[in-house]
């Protein structure tokens, strides 16, 4: 305890004037420390109501698009293992809007959400998103999409790398000698840039070697089907209709490139593609587009929620893998995609219930459906 001592010989005023100055000392320092406790508190936690008072958990699901049918499913999921386990999640779509997005999720930040979830629209400028939430000692999940450059706490997403390699291998082994046209996702979203790097790891040799030729090798903004169609056609113009196969990075660019191409080629370009939506399945049913890579949402929309829940609660989150995001080293729970054709649609997006057989086979005649 502090003291002051005081002389007899000093008057009373004096007395006290220096009772007031310690008392107004005293008060000063009991406000600074009162001040810096707020400063610091929300970096040791998000202080608000949620996990760390008891209640249930505040998720806030940041998504960019509901454009493909595959979102959807991941924000009907969300929702349903948020309320199996009894967390609250609020949803915001930015709609392809950087700005949209980063105010979004200040705003599940200033509502007192316990953890964020974001799927971005660009991997580059979400990391303010990270430092934001962190400031307030609120973890991060990328979800799909890996969020660059920034401490995010966890990825959640499939083997990107993967499914590239999948594709340009399938394409390789139905078309080895020829055209291709490459089209790839939205430059902006790093799967698409992953994605490349697994099909070029496959197709070089075979580049390399002359066997296959790369006419066209382009990125589709906002994996927009318009500009793949586009893309196509330039490529069949700049050929003179000479394709033997379009590595589409995901169906949407996949269905864009078919609507290119003249009905003479249809069924005889080997086209891939990602996300096993219905639209695709069916063309792939219809010996329009070749293949597909399947990815069950379930697990990958389960798993963000389940860490999500963790996290929150200040637990550890067990996950084996990594992925460099040009930062750090993020842990990962990464999912195995499957590629889906014409000979295991059944076995597959059928079988798990993804697609009910009479949608996948609306168009086909009900005599050449296969027996369920
Ligand atoms: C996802 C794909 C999706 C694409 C366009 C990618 O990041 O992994 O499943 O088709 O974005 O939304």
């Amino acid at each position: 305890m502090a003291t002051i001592k005081i002389s007899n010989e000093q008057s009373e005023v004096q007395k006290e004037v220096i009772m007031k100055l310690f008392i107004q000392f005293t008060l000063c320092l009991m406000a600074a420390v009162f001040m810096s406790a707020c400063v610091k508190g929300p970096e040791s936690g998000n202080t608000g109501s949620g996990a760390k008072s008891g209640g249930p958990v505040r998720i806030g699901f940041s998504m960019d698009t509901l454009k493909e049918e595959r979102w959807q499913r991941d924000k009907e999921l969300v929702e349903k293992r948020c309320k199996e386990v009894g967390a609250q999640c609020e949803i915001q779509v930015a709609n392809g809007i950087d700005a949209d997005q980063i105010k979004q999720c200040e705003n599940f930040l200033t509502k007192g959400v316990n953890v964020l979830i974001v799927a971005p629209h660009n991997g580059q400028i979400a990391a303010s998103i990270v430092e934001a939430a962190h400031k307030q000692g609120v973890p991060v999940i990328s979800y799909d999409r890996l969020i660059r450059n920034s401490d995010v706490d966890l990825y959640v997403s499939h083997q990107v790398v993967k499914i590239g390699e999948m594709q340009a291998e399938y394409a390789l082994k139905n078309a080895p000698k020829g055209n291709y046209v490459l089209i790839g996702g939205s430059p902006t979203d790093n799967n698409a840039l992953l994605l490349r790097d697994g099909q070029m790891q496959v197709l070089k040799p075979a580049i390399d070697k002359g066997d296959i030729k790369v006419v066209s090798d382009q990125f589709a903004k906002e994996w927009k089907a318009e500009e793949a169609l586009r893309i196509t056609e330039d490529a069949l113009t700049k050929t003179n209709n000479d394709i033997q196969a379009i590595v589409a990075s995901n169906d949407g660019t996949a269905g864009g490139a078919i609507s290119a191409l003249p009905p003479s080629l249809v069924g005889h370009v080997v086209i891939t593609g990602q996300d096993a939506s219905l639209d695709a399945v069916q063309r792939i049913v219809e010996g329009k587009q070749t293949m597909t890579i399947y990815k069950p949402i379930q697990p990958l929309a389960y798993a963000a929620v389940d860490s999500a829940v963790k996290l929150a609660k200040g637990e550890k989150v067990d996950a084996k893998d990594k992925i460099n995001n040009g930062k750090i080293d993020v842990p990962s729970l990464l999912f195995e995609p499957m590629v889906l054709d014409k000979s295991n649609v059944m076995q597959t997006a059928i079988k798990d219930g993804y697609h009910k057989l009479e949608d996948v086979y609306k168009n086909v005649p009900k005599d050449q459906w296969p027996k369920p």
